[in-house]
C-alpha cells in the first residue's frame, strides 16, 4: 500500500460528518488502495461529542484508517492536508433560503480560508459543502492565495443525483442510463438542471420524456426545492445523501471521467458560457483524474439561457453581499 492521504473534515460531529467519516475511513472516497489520515475539526463545545464518534471509528477497526487528529484549531486541522472537506457551518431551518446563512456562515470561511493558506499543502483541494456553498467557497478561495483557485470546489452533486433519479423514475429508465444531466449555477432555488443536453439510454432526454410541462415546471421545482422538502419532512437537512454526494464529488474529481459522461461541481469560472470570471459556478465537468475542465461547446436555447442568467444574477448578488468580508 503506497498511497496515503490526509483529509480534513470540518463539522465532524455534525449530521453530515456522522454519515461521511465512516465511509471515508472504509476507503469509499479515496479508494481501497489508499491509507487515510483523518483531521477532524469541530467547535470546542462539540469536541466531547466528537470523541464519541472517534471511539466508534476505532470500534470499526478500519484497516485503511491510520490516524485521527481531533482539534478545535483550524491551523492544526489543516496542517499538511491533501484535501479539505468544509462541512462545518450552520444548516438552515424550514422557511429560510440558503443565502440567509451567509451572515453566520460567511465568516467561518474567512478564518478557514486563512488557515488553509497558512497550513495546507499548496496542492490541497477544497470541497465546500456548508451553505451557501458556492459563495462560502468563493470566500475561502479569496483568502487562500497560495492554493490555486482551480483547487476550490462547491458541491452540486447532490442536486445532480436528485435530478437523475427524478428523470429515471419519470422515464422508467435505470439510474445508470441517465447521463450528462448537469446542474448549472448556484446550489440554491435558482440552480438549473440542464435537461436539454442530457441523455436517457443514449437518446436525447427530451425525445424520451416528451412531457414538456413536467420538465419545465415540476421537474425543476422538485430539484430546486428538494433540500427544503427534506427539512420540512425530517426537521433536519439532508445528511446521508449529502455525505454520499461528497463522496461522489471527490471520486469524480480523482478518477478519470468515463467517455461520454460528465458531472456537476461548482468551480471557479474562467468566463465559460459568459459567466463572470471568479464566481463559483456549477458547470458540466470532466476529469482526467488529476485535472478537470469545463465541457465546452454546449448550446442553450432561450429557456436555458434565461435560467442560467438568473442563477448567475443570484451569485453576483451573494458576492456583492460579502464584499466587505473579503
Ligand atoms: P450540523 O449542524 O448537524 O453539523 C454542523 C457541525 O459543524 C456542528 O457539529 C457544528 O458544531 C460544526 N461547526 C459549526 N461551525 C464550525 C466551525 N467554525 N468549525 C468547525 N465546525 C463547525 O449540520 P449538517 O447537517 O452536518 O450540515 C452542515 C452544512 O452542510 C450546513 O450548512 C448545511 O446547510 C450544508 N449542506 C449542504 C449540502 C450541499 O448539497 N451543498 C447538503 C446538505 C447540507
Ligand atoms: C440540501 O440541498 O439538502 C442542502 O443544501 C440543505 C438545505 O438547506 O437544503
Amino acid at each position: 500500500m503506497s498511497k496515503s492521504i490526509k483529509v480534513a473534515v470540518t463539522g465532524a460531529a455534525g449530521q453530515i460528518g456522522y454519515a461521511l467519516l465512516f465511509r471515508i475511513a472504509a476507503g469509499e472516497m479515496f479508494g481501497k488502495d489508499t491509507e487515510v489520515h483523518l483531521h477532524l475539526l469541530e467547535l470546542e463545545a462539540a469536541l466531547p461529542a466528537l470523541s464519541g464518534v472517534v471511539m466508534e471509528l476505532q470500534d470499526c477497526a478500519f484497516p485503511l484508517l491510520k490516524s485521527v487528529v481531533v482539534t478545535s484549531d483550524a491551523n492544526v486541522a489543516f496542517k499538511d492536508i491533501d484535501w479539505a472537506l468544509l462541512v462545518g457551518s450552520f444548516p438552515r431551518k424550514a422557511g429560510m433560503e440558503r443565502a440567509e446563512l451567509l451572515k453566520i456562515n460567511g465568516k467561518i470561511f474567512i478564518a478557514q480560508g486563512k488557515a488553509l493558506d497558512a497550513n495546507a499543502k499548496p496542492t490541497c483541494k477544497v470541497l465546500v459543502v456548508g451553505n451557501p456553498c458556492n459563495t462560502n467557497a468563493f470566500i475561502a478561495k479569496a483568502q487562500a492565495k497560495r492554493i490555486p483557485a482551480k483547487n476550490f470546489f462547491a458541491m452540486t452533486m447532490l442536486d445532480q443525483n436528485r435530478a437523475v433519479t427524478q428523470v429515471a423514475i419519470k422515464a422508467g429508465a435505470a439510474i445508470e442510463d441517465v447521463k450528462k444531466l448537469a446542474i448549472w449555477g448556484n446550489h440554491s432555488a435558482t440552480m438549473y438542471p440542464d435537461y436539454f443536453n442530457a441523455e436517457v439510454g443514449g437518446r436525447p432526454l427530451t425525445q424520451v420524456i416528451k412531457d414538456e410541462a413536467w420538465l419545465q415546471k415540476d421537474f425543476l421545482e422538485v430539484i430546486q426545492q428538494r433540500g427544503a422538502a427534506i427539512i420540512k419532512a425530517r426537521g433536519l437537512s439532508s445528511a446521508a445523501s449529502a455525505a454520499n454526494a461528497a463522496i461522489d464529488t471527490v471520486k469524480n474529481l480523482i478518477v478519470p471521467t468515463k467517455p461520454g459522461q460528465w458531472f456537476s461541481v461548482a468551480v471557479c469560472s474562467d468566463g465559460s458560457y459568459g459567466i463572470e470570471k471568479g464566481l463559483m459556478f456549477s458547470y458540466p465537468i470532466v476529469s482526467d483524474g488529476q485535472d478537470w475542465k469545463i465541457i465546452s461547446g454546449l448550446t442553450h436555447g432561450a429557456f436555458s439561457q434565461e435560467k442560467i442568467a438568473l442563477t448567475q444574477k443570484e451569485l453576483l448578488s451573494e458576492r456583492d453581499a460579502v464584499k466587505e468580508l473579503l
